[in-house]
């Protein structure tokens, strides 16, 4: 069954998308399936990630 975890905190700045990341990475390490979904605009969780985006050739 899937879970949703929230990282919450009213007060800006204090690791809530350093948690996140880490999060998913450490639940990915452990087999889990994982989808972290980054809804800032300024896409700081996304940036934790390496973008990969591969161009169909012609
Ligand atoms: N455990 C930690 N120890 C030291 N520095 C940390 C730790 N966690 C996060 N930081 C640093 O604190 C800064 C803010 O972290 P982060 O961006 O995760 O906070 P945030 O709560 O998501 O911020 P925002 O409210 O802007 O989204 C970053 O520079 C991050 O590298
Ligand atoms: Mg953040």
């Amino acid at each position: 069954m899937a879970k949703t975890y929230g990282v919450i905190s009213t007060k800006g700045g204090v690791g809530k998308t350093t948690v996140a990341a880490n999060l998913g990475g450490i639940l990915t390490d452990m087999n889990q399936r994982v989808l972290i979904i980054d809804a800032d605009f300024q896409q700081s969780l996304s940036n934790f990630y390496h973008k990969q985006v591969h161009q169909p050739k012609n």
